[in-house]
C-alpha cells in the first residue's frame, strides 16, 4: 500500500517526508488556494522533497486547455502526475497524455464506470472520493472494492488510488478492500502512528526500566 500526504503545506510535507513513510503527494484546487501560493512554486517545491509521485490538478475544462497545462505541469519535474477531473473532456485529454507518456491521476471519480472509463482511457492513477460518498449517504468504500473487481477482472493497471480519506479507519478497510495508494491529509496521517494501548504500554515499560537502574549506551 502506497501512502501518499493529500497537502501543499510544504513544512508539514517536510517534517512527514523525514519518517520515510509518504510515497508521494497529491494536491488539488482548493489545496492550493488554501496555501495562498504560486501553483508552479508550490508543485515545483514538493517535487524537491519527494520521490514519488506528485499530482498536479489542471484547472481547464475543455480537452485541449488541459493537455496545454497538463503539458506544462509535467514539465516541471519528472515525477509530476497530472491531475485531471473524471469528465468527458478529461478522459479524452487522459487519452493523450498517455500516448505522450504523461501521467495521469483522473479525480473525482464517484462510481464503477466512471473508473472503468477512466481505466480505458490509460489513466495512470483513479481517484475514488470515498468520504465525499460516505457524506452523501453511501458506503465509499463499497466503490473500491467495485473498482479492484473490474480493473482485475480485466488487467487493466490503472492503480486504485483511494482519496478524501478522513480517518485510519478509512485507510485500512481500504488497503483491505485493495487500493493500490491512499492519499491523506497530514492529521490523519499523523494518527496512523497513534493507538492508546502503546502509549499505555510505553509508559509502564519506562517506568519499570527506570525502576532497574540500568542503561543500554
Ligand atoms: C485528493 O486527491 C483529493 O483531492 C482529496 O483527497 C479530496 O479530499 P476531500 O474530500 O477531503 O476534499
Amino acid at each position: 500500500m502506497q501512502l501518499f500526504l493529500d497537502t501543499t503545506d510544504v513544512a508539514v510535507l517536510k517534517d512527514l517526508a523525514a519518517t520515510g513513510l509518504v510515497d508521494g503527494v497529491t494536491t488539488n484546487p482548493s489545496l492550493i488556494a488554501k496555501s495562498g501560493r504560486n501553483m508552479l512554486e508550490v508543485i515545483a517545491e514538493i517535487c524537491d522533497l519527494v520521490e514519488g509521485p506528485v499530482s498536479a490538478e489542471v484547472a481547464a475544462t475543455a480537452a485541449d486547455q488541459m493537455l496545454a497545462e497538463g503539458r506544462k505541469l509535467a514539465g516541471i519535474a519528472t515525477n509530476v502526475v497530472v491531475k485531471v477531473p473524471l469528465t468527458r473532456e478529461g478522459l479524452m485529454a487522459t487519452r493523450e497524455f498517455a500516448h505522450e507518456g504523461i501521467q495521469t491521476n483522473v479525480t473525482l471519480c464517484f462510481s464503477a464506470a466512471q473508473a472503468m472509463l477512466a481505466a480505458k482511457a490509460g489513466a495512470t492513477y483513479i481517484s475514488p472520493f470515498i468520504g465525499r460518498l460516505d457524506d452523501h449517504g453511501a458506503d465509499g468504500m463499497d466503490l473500491i472494492t467495485e473498482i479492484r473487481a473490474i480493473y482485475d477482472n480485466y488487467d487493466f493497471d490503472t492503480e486504485i488510488l483511494a482519496a478524501s480519506v478522513r480517518s485510519p479507519a478509512h485507510v485500512t478497510a481500504a488497503a483491505l478492500a485493495g487500493a493500490d495508494c491512499c492519499t491523506i491529509p497530514p492529521a490523519t496521517f499523523l494518527d496512523l502512528f497513534k493507538h492508546p494501548l502503546t502509549d499505555r504500554g510505553l509508559e509502564a515499560f519506562l517506568k519499570d526500566w527506570a525502576g532497574t537502574g540500568q542503561s543500554i549506551l
